[in-house]
């Protein structure tokens, strides 16, 4: 049987179900804080970019552990009301600021930024164009912090090479799209796959509870039921295959 892959989901749909949860794809508060921990000379006057930045799960923590202003990305205008809310309920509103855009036309100036953090997102441009185009953005000295889905080992059951391939077509291993980063034009400063917990208590787990809500709310609407169904498998394909993909984090300086 052909398996529907995520792209083929309608946008709001998928929106609309991610909107409802803290994170929007697998990550913590403390590998957030980890990568941080790589990047230097940040001050106030530091400008720092959050692209692909969903509701804010990472915003608000780069925004409470660092001093810069961050101007926080999405295509979604949801995720955007969101981020903006929860900026206000923190005080953080004058330091934070979500806007809707794309990340492969940024609405930014050439070299404005220290620091430019994308979590779960970049895939959706490419890991080696996303990095390239925004370098651009950048400062010479800037940073650049990603996590990108990638595979652990050389070789890799074909259930879970195919599912893969088909969600994210360029995936690769570690020590490759490290080589990427630097021919990008990036000094690689750190590279580390998130553990387990980011994955199943950040993002498997809250999702349980709200895939119920949903076919609650869509009883009866099959597209609802197969998006449920993707997302579900999705989970068993992790607790099945976990050691050979996960998201890596990769830090690199511009040059
Ligand atoms: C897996 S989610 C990650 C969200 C958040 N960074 C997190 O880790 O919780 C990917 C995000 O990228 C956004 N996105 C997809 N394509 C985009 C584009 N071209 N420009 C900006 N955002 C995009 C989606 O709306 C979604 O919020």
């Amino acid at each position: 049987m052909e398996e529907t892959v995520i792209h083929e989901f309608d946008f709001a749909l998928i929106n609309e179900y991610f909107v409802g949860l803290e994170r929007q794809g697998p990550g913590s508060p403390e590998a957030t804080m980890r990568a941080l921990r790589f990047i230097d000379n940040l001050t106030s006057e530091s400008k720092i970019a959050d692209l692909g930045c969903g509701t804010g799960g990472q915003t608000m923590v780069l925004a409470q552990n660092t001093k810069g202003v961050i101007t926080a990305l999405d295509l979604f205008p949801g995720s955007i009301d969101k981020l903006n809310s929860t900026a206000g309920k923190l005080r953080l509103q004058d330091r934070v600021k979500g806007i809707v855009g794309s990340m492969d036309n940024l609405p930014f100036q050439h070299d404005e930024f220290d620091l430019i953090w994308s979590e779960g997102a970049i895939a959706n441009i490419g890991f080696e164009n996303g990095l390239k185009y925004w370098k651009g953005f950048l400062k010479k000295d800037g940073y650049i912090a990603v996590t990108y889905e990638s595979w652990f080992t050389d070789e890799r059951p074909a259930e879970i090479e195919k599912w893969w391939v088909d969600a994210v077509p360029e995936i690769a291993a570690m020590g490759h799209n490290i080589s990427i980063l630097q021919k990008a034009g990036f000094l690689p400063v750190a590279a580390f796959t998130l553990p387990e917990s980011c994955w199943i208590d950040a993002y498997f787990i809250p999702q349980k509870a709200r895939q119920e809500e949903f076919l609650k709310k869509y009883a009866g609407n099959k597209t609802v039921e197969r998006f449920i169904s993707y997302l579900r498998r999705e989970a068993e394909l992790y607790s099945k295959y976990k050691q050979y993909y996960g998201y890596v984090f990769y830090i690199g300086k511009k040059i």
